[in-house]
């Protein structure tokens, strides 16, 4: 099958359309309103949670066991003949005359024709209540009446994913489905005591608009040994009206249709949450049954969804640009910030082969909101304020946590995680204008001490200025931002130039910060470390060709020509050229070096070559086998920073190459379908390597660091306007065979209308003013409405 036979994109519609059911993986979109969450696969599979998926987790979903992508949010359509069939071709898996599925910001839908019968399945969730609701649209366009029965279908869970597949054979004791007459809809309650916060426990309701018969029970709605293609239950032709007070949970609303010829007849479905189960109960109650028929309404679905579709228009309005390569453009105005909101709520937890368990990584969360606070500085200072509560008093930050579960955090200790946290600062301050949360207080997370924000970020500096290794470079500890990289740092002594490089680029902009806000003194302080640490640099980094990774406890070089493995590393050559650490040669030398060692077709390499494993190495730098993850994939999150560095270089074919090549549905022509095997609407983590078997298999998608970077790179790198503390700073690369683009974006609540051409001399006009184009335009130039011209 051709690649163009499974997808197509819509752009006016901002809508990825599914051709083929059978994907390699599942291509899953995400529906959310912050609060309830839930994903679905093209193929209807999925699942819903509410707040977290590993204390609320709403229903089930097979992560690892074949066959894989179920049970979702499944619609049964039974002809009189018997027939069963599913706009999302599963579960029924009945061959469809016509179908498709349509991801779509915040909404999925399937359209299927079946023997001359249309069903359309929209799924979103409510932006003012916490409910996945479920339209089902029939339509009869045929000539003759059809009667059908229709069915919708979750299989509950046991809410606390550990303790179901630690306690699941006990704790199914522990719960109960029911039925509510009036609202029409099967209530579920799971009561084991182990919850964190026992107020909060929910009552879990799946209404639906019409009702004849119902069921709260898997085992009898599937039947012995049934399976999801085909539940005895369907084949029966209703349910059998009765929940369970133990066993497996399961929500199942049947109704019967009959449409005329001509004939429409929609059904409406919400699954849906309400705290206060266990102290609350009346309550509880009360608020579902206040909700539902309103809810349930076509009013009330019409408002619902306009109100989840202005949340996207009003996120993804905020720029927009007009690109000659349709490919580039689609991914930088959609799929990319879906990508950054997606990580925003979710930082690496969930997706379909990851269950939720990792928490929030502290690196990973301050990278995503630095992608979130050029359109939303307001929810990337709500993040900034709950990450300082996992800053230590001596300025190291957790690596991990769990602000939901309220599980201990994860206290390792990293050479980077508290670095990140004055990039996210700044991001915030550049989009705001405003030092004035720097003046905040938070406290640190021990409780015993609370400093101003500034403070948070100084004491972050002084961490690393206070582990210093040998070299006077900072210690690696556990690891940097490579998981890995802590291999060489085992007795403590080994240092990390890449965290050297990214302290340095820190320094740069506290300083930028300290100057901005009036803080002499601390500037003094930061000129001086910053001073300490590139002259330090300067003194051990270069390896003759290319920047090093660092060294190892005994103080041999890692990355360097020396090394019989891992001789190159890519991010010291684009951190280098981000820290403008060296010559400018040093810099140029470093990437050259970077694209003739690591450039594959499908990116560059995180190293080259990759480390033996075991049983060749009895100490492996990682069980990871060459060519994949941190050993040698093409690590499209570390790629970024190189389109960052092409473009600082002024390289802008490359850079725009290097975002080209990684483009997920570039890779899908270039590779397959199903060599890739990855959604073709979201950025992944990494992509194996050419040094293993299945070189071009792309994974991690959706939860990875790529999707923040690529679009602070894409908007502010290649299209070039970013945002500084004094100034807009206006540097588009256009590539040689462009002759130009324009980019509309908001901006402190300007907007910018940039016209970028291609015409061999470097100009730049504000509102048809002459600026200099070194210089980045004061704020106060900027009016409400803005046309800026820039020719390079
Ligand atoms: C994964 C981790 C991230 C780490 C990266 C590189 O994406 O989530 O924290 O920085 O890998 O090792």
């Amino acid at each position: 099958m051709q690649t163009m036979d499974y997808f197509e994109f819509l752009d006016q519609e901002r809508a990825l359309i599914i051709k083929e059911p059978r994907c390699p993986q599942p291509w899953i979109n995400y529906l959310s309103n912050g609060r309830m969450h839930a994903f679905v696969s093209q193929a209807g599979g999925g699942f819903a949670w509410w707040k977290s998926a590993t204390v609320y987790r709403l229903t089930r979903y097979r992560q690892h066991l074949a066959p894989m992508d179920g049970p979702g949010f499944y619609i049964y359509l039974r002809e009189e003949d018997g027939t069963v069939w599913s706009p999302s071709w599963r579960p029924a898996e009945t061959e469809l005359d016509k179908w498709k599925a349509i991801h779509r910001p915040g909404i999925s839908s399937f359209e299927a024709t079946y023997n001359g019968l249309h069903a359309q399945l929209d799924l979103w969730v409510a932006p003012d209540h916490d409910a996945l609701l479920w339209e089902l649209k029939l339509s009869n366009p045929s000539n003759r009446s059809r009667k059908l029965d229709a069915f919708a279908y979750v299989e509950l869970s046991q809410m606390q994913w550990t303790d179901e597949f630690n306690w699941g054979y006990y704790i199914k004791y522990m719960l109960r489905t029911d039925y509510d007459e009036a609202t029409r809809s099967v209530r579920y309650l799971f009561h084991h005591q182990s919850h964190p916060n026992i107020s909060e426990v929910p009552l879990v309701y799946f209404a639906g608009s019409e009702v004849d018969t119902w069921c709260g029970s898997r085992e009898d709605f599937l039947g012995s040994y049934g399976s999801e293609s085909c539940p005895k239950a369907i084949s029966k032709g209703n349910l059998n009206n009765r929940g369970i007070s133990c066993g497996e949970p399961a929500a199942a609303l049947h109704r019967q249709l009959c449409l005329e010829t001509g004939q429409s007849h929609s059904l409406r479905f919400a699954l849906g949450v309400e705290p206060g189960a266990l102290l609350e109960p009346e309550r509880c109650k009360q608020a579902i049954d206040g909700l539902l028929p309103t809810l349930l309404s076509k009013e009330g679905f019409d408002e619902q969804r306009e109100r989840c579709e202005k949340w996207w228009t009003t996120h993804l309005e905020k720029l927009s640009c007009s690109l000659p390569e349709p490919e580039l453009q689609r991914m930088i105005e959609t799929w990319s910030p879906v990508n950054t909101v997606t990580t925003a709520r979710f930082s690496r937890s969930v997706n379909a082969t990851a269950p939720g368990i990792r928490g929030i990584g502290f690196r990973d969360t301050c990278q995503d909101m630095i992608a979130i606070a050029y359109r939303r500085p307001d929810w990337a200072l709500d993040k900034l304020r709950s990450l300082l509560t996992e800053q230590h008093a001596d300025g190291r930050a957790n690596h991990t946590s769990y602000p939901i579960e309220k599980s201990p955090s994860n206290e390792s200790l990293h050479s980077d995680n508290h670095l990140w946290l004055p990039m996210l600062a700044h991001a915030i301050a550049v989009e705001t204008g405003d030092p004035g949360f720097l003046e905040e207080t938070a406290s640190f997370y021990t409780n015993k001490e609370s400093a101003t924000i500034w403070e948070h970020l100084m004491r972050a500096l002084r961490f690393t200025e206070s582990h210093l290794g040998s070299h006077n470079i900072p210690l690696t500890l556990r690891s940097d931002w490579n998981d890995i990289i802590g291999k060489f740092s085992k007795a403590g002594r080994g240092e990390s130039l890449f965290a050297s490089f990214q302290y340095v680029y820190v320094l740069r902009q506290m300083l930028a910060l300290a100057q901005w806000s009036g803080r002499n003194d601390d500037a003094d302080t930061i000129r001086e470390w910053l001073h300490k640490q590139t002259t330090a640099l300067d003194a051990c980094a270069w390896d003759g060709g290319w920047w090093r990774r660092g060294f190892d406890d005994n103080g041999a070089p890692v990355g360097s020509r020396s090394s019989p493995f891992g001789k190159i590393f890519l991010n010291p050559q684009s951190w280098a050229v981000l820290a403008r650490v060296g010559s400018r040669e040093q810099q140029e030398a470093g990437m050259a070096a970077a694209a003739e060692h690591l450039l594959t077709d499908a990116g560059l390499k995180i190293l080259s070559p990759g480390f033996k494993t075991w049983p060749e190495e009895s100490n492996p730098f990682s069980g990871y086998g060459p060519g994949t993850g941190e050993n040698g994939a093409i690590f499209c999150h570390a790629n970024t920073w190189t389109i960052m560095a092409e473009a600082l270089l002024g390289h802008a074919d490359t850079a725009w190459e290097y975002f080209r090549r990684l483009v997920p549905e570039n890779v899908i022509h270039r590779f397959g379908v199903n060599t890739y095997g990855a959604d073709p609407h979201a950025w992944l983590s990494n992509i194996v390597g050419p040094e293993n078997t299945r070189f071009g298999w792309g994974n991690v998608v959706h939860i990875t660091g790529t999707a923040a970077w690529m679009d602070i790179v894409a908007t502010q790198y290649l299209l070039g306007i970013r945002s500084e503390l004094t100034g807009l700073r206006i540097d588009p690369q256009i590539p040689t065979h462009w002759t130009g683009f324009t980019v509309r974006r908001q901006v402190r609540g300007h907007w910018i209308h940039l016209k970028a051409k291609r015409s061999g001399h470097q100009r730049l006009q504000l509102n048809g003013h002459i600026m200099d184009p070194s210089q980045s335009i004061p704020w106060q130039r900027l009016a409400a409405e803005n046309e800026i011209v820039a020719e390079m």
